[in-house]
């Protein structure tokens, strides 16, 4: 059997979605899949970073983590993305970074994966459904397939019931949202390796 080979690839400020990347990754690769753990590049000045303390810390604390680059999107068959929500959208450094897929994208390279995307708010219900939505306008254009989680398990009811994709709280990545985590980036895994038995 072919492994099926995951892409974990998160933006994190403070640390929840670096949290939830190791979490998907861990899931994905317990379900057999060869996996890169990747984080969107920082884009902010870095006077602004310099500001906060807590800025300063999650980017030392992932300074070991490489940026995710376009060998990575090209290398996977399935991509999981998880990013926090900025005014009910994806935050500017994963925005930046798509936009320089341009040349990858007409070579039809970002075309035929599997897709899934997870989202933290500072507020219970601060966008996250907003976010994930407009994210995944972006994967119809490639010509890639959303794989959403659906009420396919009950750890998604239990996490706060986005059918679109996990929503965390900032902060607050509990049991519960790990377990919906692992079960989104469990079946990610599973339609990747459909993908590659019939490739
Ligand atoms: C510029 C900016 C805009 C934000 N907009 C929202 C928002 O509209 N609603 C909300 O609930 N939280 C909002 N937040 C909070 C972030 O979503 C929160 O800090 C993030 O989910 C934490 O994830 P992280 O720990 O991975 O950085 C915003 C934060 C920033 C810095």
């Amino acid at each position: 059997m072919t492994t099926p080979k995951i892409l974990v690839a998160y933006y994190s400020t403070y640390g929840t979605n670096h949290a939830v990347a190791d979490e998907a990754a861990r899931a994905a690769r317990e379900a057999g899949a060869e996996v890169r753990l990747r984080r969107f590049a920082e884009t902010a000045p870095e006077a602004v970073v310099n500001t906060q303390d807590a800025w300063k810390d999650q980017l030392a604390a992932h300074s070991d983590i490489p940026d995710l680059s376009h060998d990575d999107l090209d290398w996977a068959d399935g991509y999981f993305f998880s990013m926090p929500t900025r005014y009910g959208n994806v935050p500017s450094q994963v925005r930046s970074f798509i936009d320089t897929c341009g040349p990858i994208w007409q070579e039809g390279k970002l075309a035929n994966k599997v897709v899934t995307a997870t989202t933290s708010a500072g507020n219970a219900h601060g966008g996250q459904e907003a976010t994930i939505l407009s994210f995944y306008t972006t994967i119809m254009h490639w010509g890639s397939l959303i794989v959403a989680p659906g009420y396919t398990d009950p750890a998604v009811g239990e996490a706060g019931g986005n059918p679109y994709g996990t929503s965390i709280k900032a902060g607050a990545f509990d049991d519960a949202g790990r377990a919906a985590v692992a079960h989104q980036s469990r079946r990610l895994t599973e339609f990747a390796t459909r993908l590659v038995a019939t490739a």
